[in-house]
């Protein structure tokens, strides 16, 4: 976090930077919380994967990221809606453990808009003509199309948009952690219903 000042003192003001700082993530690969792991769960064990975070709306609480339709994940996701997000950023030492319920976007407006904003190497995520996860006999038979061809038509455009589909998930609980030699601290804010709850924990 930027500034370690007397701010980490007052709850309402780490829950602004928190999202502040999310916020301006979003397109900045140089950002430590510009990735995080995100945790599904499945048949009662926990599923965890690096994403990329996309969209952060700080009015409505939503963390966003993009996925294959395809992918194991979105199953997960529509059996059991929910997710743990887990950013580390090791030069502030600040950790977030983020509780969330996930919506997939697929083939809707939300998708095409996500779509439009992403460059062919992204889009070329999703060429890939087997389902991800398939196996196949060799590291090549697994490179997607766009990687072979380094070009996507107007056609291929269309094909793997419906491969695409934007994970939305709503927050509803968020854990803070920094680390300091002066003495860690730790804070709780709840936010799944109407008013946001904030207490200090024992780090
Ligand atoms: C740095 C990094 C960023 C990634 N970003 C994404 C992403 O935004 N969306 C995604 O679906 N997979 C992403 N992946 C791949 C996932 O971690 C995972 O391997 C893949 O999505 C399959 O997960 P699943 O089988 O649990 O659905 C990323 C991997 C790395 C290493």
């Amino acid at each position: 976090m930027e500034n370690i000042n007397s701010s980490y003192s007052h709850l309402p003001s780490i829950w602004a930077q928190i999202w502040r700082i999310l916020s301006a993530t979003r397109d900045s690969p140089a950002h430590h919380w510009y990735t995080a792991a995100l945790s599904t769960v499945a048949n009662g064990r926990p599923q965890s994967r690096t994403v990329v975070l996309r969209m952060v709306d700080i009015q409505q609480l939503l963390l966003t990221c993009h996925t294959d339709i395809r992918a194991k994940k979105v199953s997960e996701l529509e059996n059991s809606p929910a997710v743990q997000w887990l950013f580390w950023d090791p030069v502030e030492k600040t950790q977030l453990r983020i509780d969330a319920k996930a919506t997939i976007h697929h083939q809707n407006q939300l998708a095409e808009e996500e779509w439009a904003r992403l460059s062919p190497l992204t889009k070329g995520n999703m060429s890939a003509s087997l389902v991800p996860g398939s196996p196949v006999d060799s590291a090549e038979a697994g490179i997607a199309a766009y990687h072979r061809s380094k070009s996507i038509s107007p056609e291929q455009d269309r094909t793997w948009f419906e491969h695409f589909a934007v994970i939305e998930t709503r927050v509803q609980h968020l854990e803070w952690l920094w680390l300091s030699r002066e003495g860690h601290r730790r804070a709780s804010f709840e936010c799944a219903g109407a008013e946001l709850k904030m207490a200090w924990l024992v780090p």
